[in-house]
């Protein structure tokens, strides 16, 4: 048995997931009951890499919720930048907080934190990874339109390769029986390979598609995302990429008159302003759920609960996981850990998810 963490966004079932929905209403209509909530307790936020929303919404919660912030938004302003690393960093840190906030552009940083951490870790974004808080996030609002992912269209569009909402939604719409996932990017963003392979596992209906306007009028959800320019190894290759999907009020005309379009934000040039004004557009209202659902889990995680670990195993001779943009590859004490069980087949870099 270990700490509980939230790493990955299958750390919570479907059925925890709606308790932590009810939770968050609950908070969302009773927002000064919560106030005096974590009155003795300090949160961490270690944000290696530049954060708004995330930031300031956990910051939010937690100041809420009655408790305390430390923490740094630049890892040049703390001791990374004398070379410190994560474990030691993470470490520290666990020793002076109750519950830390990690976000960071390496795959797998916030798995590895939590292999230090003496208390629970959230992921609030490893590279290109995941971000499952967001996802939470995203559950929530569509909770709350919807009553339930079950049975609906849920459209994702922009860059699915690079967006970690995109993957860490997609991980748990496949717990849900949604009617069909539609997936709507140039064939160059289209979502990685492992990704795919778990939604043709899952049995999940599915549609790759380049045509925005040909699918709108099947969607219940929409969920717009922006091309990630930080993820692109040049210039020249994001300009290609940028500016090709754009929600306008014309194809909306098309769109079912209960669609919910989401967003995580920050949105660039994928969704025209006068398309803010629209009722079916709930991304704001998205953005402040936030808060409410960060707070819910915090005080889910502040419960201290213990889980099961993951299986998790070491193979002699597996020396590096493949993928360079994997925590495991800079941060070269930890351990070469194997994601599932030693006899299955499909063994995966327990930090990236990358298939071994
Ligand atoms: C997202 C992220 O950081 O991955 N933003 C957020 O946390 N709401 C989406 C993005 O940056 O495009």
């Amino acid at each position: 048995m270990r700490t509980r963490h939230l790493i990955d966004s299958r750390d919570y079932s479907v059925e925890e997931i709606k308790e932590l929905c009810l939770s968050a209403e609950q908070i969302k209509d009773n927002l000064d009951d919560y106030c005096d909530a974590c009155r003795t307790k300090i949160m961490a936020t270690l944000f290696y890499e530049p954060s708004t929303r995330t930031q300031l919404s956990f910051q939010t919660a937690m100041l809420r919720l009655g408790g305390k912030v430390i923490g740094f938004s630049d890892a040049s302003s703390s001791s990374v930048s004398k070379g410190e690393s994560l474990r030691d960093t993470v470490k520290i840190v666990s020793g002076y907080s109750d519950i830390t906030v990690i976000r960071h552009p390496v795959e797998g940083a916030a798995y590895a934190a939590s292999l230090y951490s003496r208390t629970p870790v959230i992921n609030a974004g490893d590279g290109g990874h995941q971000h499952p808080t967001q996802t939470l996030t995203d559950l929530f609002t569509i909770y709350l339109s919807k009553g339930t992912p079950d049975g609906l269209t849920v459209g994702l569009c922009g860059d699915l390769l690079n967006g970690r909402t995109v993957h860490s939604l997609i991980n748990v719409l496949l717990r849900y029986s949604v009617k069909e996932i539609i997936l709507i990017s140039t064939a160059e963003l289209s979502i990685p390979e492992y990704l795919k392979a778990q939604i043709v596992l899952n049995g999940i209906k599915y549609t790759e598609t380049q045509d925005l306007e040909e699918v709108i009028p099947y969607l219940d959800v929409l969920y717009m995302t922006r091309i990630q320019k930080e993820r692109f190894r040049s210039i020249e290759q994001y300009e290609q990429q940028s500016g090709v999907f754009v929600l306008t009020k014309k194809k909306l005309e098309r769109a079912k008159k209960d669609l919910l379009i989401l967003h995580p934000l920050p949105k660039v040039d994928e969704i025209d302003y006068d398309v803010d004004d629209d009722p079916r557009a709930m991304y704001f209202e998205q953005a402040e759920n936030g808060m409410y659902m960060r707070m819910a889990l915090v005080l889910d995680l502040l419960k201290n609960k213990k889980v099961r670990s993951h299986p998790v195993y070491e193979a002699a001779g597996y020396r590096y996981c493949p993928n360079p943009r994997c925590i495991s590859n800079h941060e070269k004490y930890l351990p070469k850990l194997i994601g599932g069980e030693s006899s299955g087949e499909n063994g995966h870099c327990i930090y990236c998810d990358t298939v071994l």
